[in-house]
């Protein structure tokens, strides 16, 4: 077991992330600013539309740091969404209530043309503006993450023009037009890297990459489409960023999966679902970066034994290794408040 680092500071998010054991286990929770808290929904409605919130640096650091206030989790991440980088690549968005994400369909050549090379500083530069106004908010100890969606999911919603149950639309691209599935995953990877770049310019800590929909690959495309991507992001970020601390979340992913990305990415932690297999993933990768995760939203909202079992098991498998608590996917709007609490004085108890 390494000692906690100096580089790392008073941050026991950091601590994990460059591989060491904290005092205690940090948490955070994907998608804690949202819709179950009350005081989001208040300022939702101030700024109108939910692009305009992630466009308003005022109201999205705001939002960023409410469950920070709230909780007192040792992480707070951007509030902005994965989509914002097809939309400064030109992609018309809009976001229905209810209905989640509408984007004009990219299908061919010409329509990846069409899009901008690089992401409009009119759009990005205020996300990067929110980014540094939280860090100068945050008090030391909490982590600032920054984040990005991996190019195959940013892809699969950009094809489809929306979310499907499988994705079905991306792979059918990428079997029937690799060559054009190819340019646009080039595109997004380009882009990534100078949006993470910027974040971590900004004051952001430590990124993660979003592959939401990783788990609808076989294999073989796992690698080309999920991996590799990733691993050109991490290489072109820490070109420019020496040392830079990235989490990659390939939700789905099986554990012969998982593995294999983070031997050939390099990641410094790995996201996992509420689906993955703890221990053995520990023994797979314990050691090699943080483990991330993967408390079942679902228990979340149960609460009462279903929620302190959850708990209880996930700590004792993971205990004496690297972890960051977290939930296996983001946290949904129904859940009561005071699961959360629950949840964060259980952790904190251990
Ligand atoms: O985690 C955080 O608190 C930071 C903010 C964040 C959001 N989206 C805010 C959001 C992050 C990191 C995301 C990532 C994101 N966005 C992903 C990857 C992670 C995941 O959850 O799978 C994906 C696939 C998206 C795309 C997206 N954005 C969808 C499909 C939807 C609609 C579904 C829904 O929950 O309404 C969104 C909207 C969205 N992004 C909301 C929030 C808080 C809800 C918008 C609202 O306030 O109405």
């Amino acid at each position: 077991m390494k000692e906690p680092g100096d580089k790392a500071g008073s941050s026991i998010l950091l601590q994990a992330l460059d591989g060491h054991v904290p005092k205690r286990t940090p948490i955070w929770m994907m998608r804690q600013a949202g819709r179950y808290l009350p005081e989001y929904r208040e300022v939702r409605e101030k700024a109108g539309d939910f692009l305009t919130l992630c466009y308003t640096p005022e109201h999205a650091v705001e939002v960023t740091l409410q469950p920070i206030r709230r909780f007192g989790f040792d992480a707070a991440i951007l509030f902005s969404d994965i989509l914002v980088v097809p939309h400064a690549l030109g992609c018309p968005l809009t976001f229905e209530a209810g209905e989640g994400p509408r984007l004009q369909p990219v299908t061919d050549a010409d329509d990846l043309k069409a899009l901008r090379d690089d992401l409009d500083p009119s759009k990005i530069d205020r996300v990067l503006e929110t980014v540094s106004r939280v860090r100068a908010e945050l008090p030391g100890e909490t982590a600032l993450l920054g984040f990005c969606g991996a190019p195959w999911t940013v892809a699969t919603y950009m094809v489809a023009g929306r979310g499907t149950p499988d994705q079905a639309p991306a792979r059918l691209a990428a079997l029937i037009n690799p060559d054009f599935f190819e340019a646009l995953i080039d595109r997004l990877v380009e882009a990534s890297v100078g949006y993470l770049v910027g974040q971590l310019r900004a004051g952001a800590d430590a990124v993660q990459i979003f592959d939401t929909w990783s788990g609808v690959l076989d294999p073989e495309s796992f690698r080309r489409w999920s991996i590799q991507p990733i691993k050109r992001i991490v290489d072109g970020v820490r070109a420019q960023v020496p040392g830079a601390r990235i989490i990659a979340f390939p939700k789905g992913a099986t554990l012969a999966g998982l593995t294999e990305l983070v031997l050939r990415t390099g990641v410094n932690g790995v996201g996992l679902d509420w689906t993955a297999e703890r221990r053995a993933t520990r023994l797979a990768l314990g050691g090699r970066c943080a483990l991330q995760g993967n408390l079942d939203p679902l228990a979340l909202i149960a609460g009462g034994d279903a929620l302190d079992r959850g708990i209880d098991a996930l700590m004792e498998d993971f205990h004496g290794a690297a972890h960051i608590f977290n939930l296996g996917h983001g946290i949904r709007p129904e859940t009561p408040i005071t699961h959360v609490e629950r949840m964060v004085a259980k952790v904190r108890g251990f």
